[in-house]
């Protein structure tokens, strides 16, 4: 059996055989790149020698190279602790600018699959761009295919999972080839929307630059860019049915179940997926902070934050023990990347300061809502002895603190308080349901209820749409402070590039009031304030201020969304979870559309 290492030692030498010149991983914290927040693929460090401003003969001696990068992406965090999804994981990726082109592409991968891994070529699936407007289909990638494969596992694919780039909003993209290996004796479905296969690999056709009006140009050549997972190379190599089940993993497990405040058992996730949570994003960790990332509320620090304390909120406690896991990551990435080694003290102290800070956080924020929420003082039992004694919650208090201050269940009884759990799990459970069918039902219109949207658009795309609908309403909010209370929304319409806002007013803005809306919605997205939601009868959310536009039939139970106290709206969702995730604002006109109608197009960037 192939360790995680025999695969990356062996996917080197055989690239390097091909002519291809061995590089370092760059950092998680892209060099030089406004357009991504995190290293999230092996093409990164290359885009200027695809985009021609560079000549790579000059920097490498070769029109060919191949690394092991270091990625990270948000897109998944969502389904980590599945049996497949990471936030970091290691791209095993080969590169050429404008040497050789896709049947040589698919012959080498085809090879090293083969023949270097001696993977099954009968599991082995391909797919190709089925083509759009804009990019013909891909009839060589499909003809490339079927040097290898029978007809019947060659698949034509959709833009979203056939077309990749670019990454970021701008920039190099293509046309791509997907490499599908079969994990089932007979499997089901498509591969690309089925669980009975495994996709190990993307061969991007890298021969476009897409511009800030969507527009494709030819680049100067024809690039190759392909990235496989190590972790789900691992995983059909070594013949298991989940990443966290491959060597790569397995230590990592071991040491969190012998860690002191770690137990399966208790609240919900189980089933191993806390392990799961915890490896990733403690792994993940490691190698952000190694790579200079430092804890914050925006940007790499938002995320870094994110996953620390989403890790910490599996355990049982909050004394947990950071090093040993530190030290298992180190033990066993540390030979390929040495700079966690270098790290260990930073990482280690850095660490303890942000586990003990939150666990600060949680403990006096607790005690200090529940006084809340019983409209009484903070009393010296809710903050001296969170944690220490029973402190008995009503059902609808822990729900309440639960839904609407995010607020785990686990959590709350680690914290001593004492409730009735299957009455609120109950309660949580119905919630969930009515605000799904509340939300497609009541708010259709801004795109984002949209029943097909996620085989419309990709991850990044859905946020971003959701991200200008959080700016909707902080210009809703806006409009109402500079032009007066009478403003009313009359629709809005979302896509991933823009979003466009109709109200009633009867005349032009002038270029003064344009400016004092867009800087005000800027100041809210600066100052970083918390989006959040709660149930309540529709009486109650008007008496409190709520605004509410598309008149028609509302349930008894609406949900109300809240940005700090400058914005309260009756919404289905969704948003981001604080207004910095927004971005800049940016307004891109303001039309009549109709008598006492007026549009406003905006951007967020
Ligand atoms: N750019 C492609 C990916 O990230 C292939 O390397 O999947």
């Amino acid at each position: 059996m192939m360790t995680a290492q025999q695969i990356r030692d062996a996917f080197t030498n055989y690239f390097v055989q091909h002519g291809h010149k061995a590089l370092s991983s760059s950092s998680l914290l892209p060099d030089n790149d406004a357009s991504v927040l995190l290293t999230t693929a092996g093409m990164q460090q290359f885009k200027p020698y695809f985009l021609g401003e560079k000549d790579p003969m000059k920097d490498f001696g070769a029109k060919r190279t191949t690394t092991i990068q270091k990625s990270f992406r948000t897109s998944d965090i969502d389904e980590v602790g599945d049996f497949s999804h990471l936030t970091f994981f290691e791209m095993l990726g080969f590169f050429c600018f404008g040497e050789y082109w896709k049947q040589e592409t698919i012959d080498m991968t085809w090879e090293f699959f083969t023949q270097v891994l001696k993977l099954p070529g009968d599991r082995i699936w391909g797919t190709f761009f089925v083509g759009d407007e804009d990019v013909p289909r891909d009839e060589e990638a499909e003809k490339a295919w079927l040097k290898y494969l029978p007809a019947e596992r060659v698949f034509a694919g959709p833009k979203k999972d056939n077309f990749w780039g670019p990454a970021g909003k701008v920039g190099t993209c293509g046309p791509a080839a997907e490499v599908y290996f079969q994990l089932v004796e007979n499997p089901q479905g498509e591969p690309s929307s089925s669980t009975d296969f495994m996709e190990i690999g993307t061969l991007v056709f890298m021969e476009y630059n897409k511009d800030e009006k969507g527009q494709l140009t030819n680049l100067p050549q024809k690039n190759i860019d392909v990235g496989l997972g190590l972790e789900r190379l691992a995983m059909v190599v070594q013949g298991k049915f989940d990443i966290f089940s491959t060597d790569a993993y397995t230590p990592i497990l071991e040491k969190i179940s012998a860690l002191k405040g770690y137990s399966e058992s208790g609240d919900q996730p189980t089933d191993g997926r806390r392990q799961r949570i915890i490896a990733d994003h403690i792994r993940a960790a490691c190698f952000l902070l190694a790579d200079g990332v430092r804890f914050s509320n925006k940007d790499q620090g938002y995320i870094l934050r994110r996953i620390v304390r989403r890790a910490a909120d599996q355990f049982q406690t909050s004394n947990i023990e950071i090093v040993p896991l530190v030290d298992i990551v180190i033990e066993h990435f540390g030979g390929t990347y040495p700079e966690l080694a270098k790290e260990r003290g930073n990482i280690v102290e850095l660490l303890h300061q942000e586990l003990d800070q939150y666990k600060k956080i949680l403990d006096i924020n607790v005690a200090d809502l529940v006084a809340k929420l019983r409209k009484i003082k903070p009393q010296p039992e809710l903050d001296d002895k969170a944690g220490l004694s029973d402190i008995p919650l009503s059902s609808e208090e822990a729900f309440s603190l639960h839904t609407t201050h995010g607020i785990s269940l686990d959590r709350l009884e680690r914290l001593r308080f004492t409730f009735d759990k299957q009455d609120v799990e109950k309660k949580v459970q119905a919630h969930k349901e009515l605000s799904r069918a509340g939300a497609t039902e009541k708010f259709g219109g801004h795109g984002l209820n949209d029943p097909d949207l996620e085989s419309k658009y990709t991850k990044d795309q859905i946020f971003m749409m959701t991200r200008l609908h959080t700016a909707t309403h902080l210009l809703q909010a806006s409009l109402r402070k500079i032009l007066g209370p009478s403003i009313q929304q009359k629709g809005s319409d979302i896509t991933p590039e823009r979003f466009r806002f109709d109200f009633a007013f009867e005349r032009k803005l002038t270029d003064e009031e344009k400016k004092q809306v867009e800087d005000l919605v800027n100041e809210k997205i600066h100052a970083d304030l918390p989006v959040s939601w709660k149930m309540m009868p529709f009486q109650q959310a008007i008496d409190e201020g709520a605004l509410a536009f598309f008149k028609e039939k509302y349930g008894n139970e609406v949900k109300v969304y809240t940005i700090g106290d400058f914005s309260k709206e009756l919404c289905g969702g969704p948003h981001v979870e604080h207004t910095n995730q927004v971005g800049k604002f940016k307004i891109m006109g303001e039309s009549s559309v109709g008598a006492g109608m007026r549009r406003i197009k905006a951007v967020a960037e």
